[in-house]
C-alpha cells in the first residue's frame, strides 16, 4: 500500500481473560456505563464494540466473553486487534481461560498489557499474579522483564487512568495507519437476523471507509448499506479505519469472523460473495476429503 496515503487511525483493543475476572466490569468503569446490568447472567455472550474518548484520542475496545464455550469469539477478538488487555483478578490468578487468551494474543501477534483486577479485594495477590504470568514469558518491567502490568479496581477506578495511559502509550509506539480513502475492508464482529430490521451486522472497519449506499459483500452475503449505526447508537453515514458500525442491507446474516469488503458496484459483490462460496467449498471438499457431491455438502 503507498505510505503517502496512510493516516494515524485509533487502536483497536481487545479485552480477553478468565470467566467473571471483570472484563465487562473493566469496560464499564471505563466507560461509565452499566452492560453488565443488561447481559444474561451476567456472562457476555458476544463481542461488544465500544468507541472510548480519552484526551481527544479515541480507542476502540471489543469486549469479548471468558466463558470457556466462547473460544471462537476469543480468537476472533485477538485477530482483530492491535493491543490485548490480558484481566487477570488479583485474588484468583491465572486460569485456564487466562491462559487461552495469552496464547491467542501471542498467536495473533498482539501486544499483550496485563491488568491485575480487583485489587480493592482483601484477598487481592498481586505479586502472585505476576509470579504466574512469568510462567507465560509475561514479564513485568520492574521485574526487568518488558510487559506492561496496572494493577486496577473496576469498581473503585483506581488504576484505570494509568491504564488508559498505558494503551494509548502502546498504540503511539505501534504508529497504527491506514488508508481512509480506499474502498472498506472490514472484520464481521457479530451478526444476526433482526425480525424488523433483516441481517444486522457489527463490522469492525480495518482499512478505507464504509458508506451509507456502499456495495458490499461479507462472506457468502451480499448487498448495500441500506443505514448505519455507531456504538452509541446514532445513524452515521460513514465510518473510517477502526470504527465498528451496525449495518443494515446485506441480503443474508454473515458469520461472525468473516471479511466485509466495500465493492464498486452490485455485480462486483456478488461476484465475490459468489466466490467466497465457491472457494468455500473447494476448501471444505479439500479438507473432507470425500467423494460426495457438492450438493451433498451444501
Ligand atoms: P465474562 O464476560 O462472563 O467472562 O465475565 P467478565 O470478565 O466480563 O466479568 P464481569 O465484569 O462480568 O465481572 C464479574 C464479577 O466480578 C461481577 O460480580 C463484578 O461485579 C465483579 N468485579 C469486577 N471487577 C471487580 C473489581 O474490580 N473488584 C471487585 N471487588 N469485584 C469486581
Ligand atoms: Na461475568
Ligand atoms: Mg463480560
Amino acid at each position: 500500500e503507498d505510505e503517502s496515503l496512510l493516516v494515524s487511525r485509533p487502536p483497536v483493543v481487545c479485552v480477553m481473560g478468565h470467566v467473571d475476572h471483570g472484563k465487562t466490569s473493566l469496560l464499564d468503569c471505563i466507560r461509565n456505563t452499566h452492560v453488565t446490568d443488561r447481559e444474561a447472567g451476567g456472562i457476555t455472550q458476544h463481542i461488544g464494540a465500544y468507541v472510548v474518548t480519552i484526551n481527544d484520542q479515541k480507542i476502540t475496545f471489543l469486549d469479548t466473553p471468558g466463558h470457556e464455550a466462547f473460544t471462537a469469539m476469543r480468537m476472533r477478538g485477538a485477530n482483530a486487534t492491535d493491543i490485548a488487555i490480558l484481566v487477570v483478578a488479583a485474588d484468583d490468578g491465572v486460569m485456564p481461560q487466562t491462559v487461552e487468551a495469552i496464547n491467542h494474543a501471542k498467536a495473533a501477534g498482539v501486544e499483550i498489557i496485563v491488568a491485575i483486577n480487583k485489587i480493592d479485594k482483601p484477598s487481592a495477590n498481586i505479586e502472585r499474579v505476576k509470579q504466574e504470568l512469568s510462567e507465560y514469558e509475561l514479564i513485568p518491567e520492574d521485574w526487568g522483564g518488558s510487559t506492561i502490568f496496572v494493577p486496577v479496581s473496576a469498581h473503585s477506578g483506581e488504576g484505570i487512568e494509568t491504564l488508559l495511559e498505558m494503551i494509548l502509550l502502546t498504540a503511539e509506539v505501534a504508529e497504527l495507519k491506514a488508508n481512509p480513502k480506499r474502498m472498506a475492508r472490514g472484520l464481521v464482529i457479530e451478526a444476526e437476523l433482526d425480525k424488523g430490521k433483516g441481517p444486522v451486522a457489527t463490522i469492525l472497519v480495518q482499512k478505507g471507509t464504509l458508506h451509507v449506499g456502499d456495495f458490499i459483500a461479507a462472506g457468502a452475503c451480499s448487498g448495500k448499506v441500506r443505514a448505519m449505526m455507531d456504538d452509541k447508537g446514532r445513524r452515521v453515514k460513514e465510518a473510517a479505519p477502526s470504527t465498528p458500525v451496525e449495518i443494515l442491507g446485506l441480503g443474508d446474516v454473515p458469520n461472525a469472523g468473516e471479511i466485509l469488503v466495500a465493492t464498486e458496484n452490485d455485480k462486483e459483490a456478488k461476484h465475490f460473495a459468489a466466490t467466497f462460496v465457491s472457494e468455500n467449498r473447494n476448501r471444505l471438499l479439500e479438507e473432507t476429503k470425500a467423494k460426495m457431491s457438492l450438493d451433498d455438502l451444501f
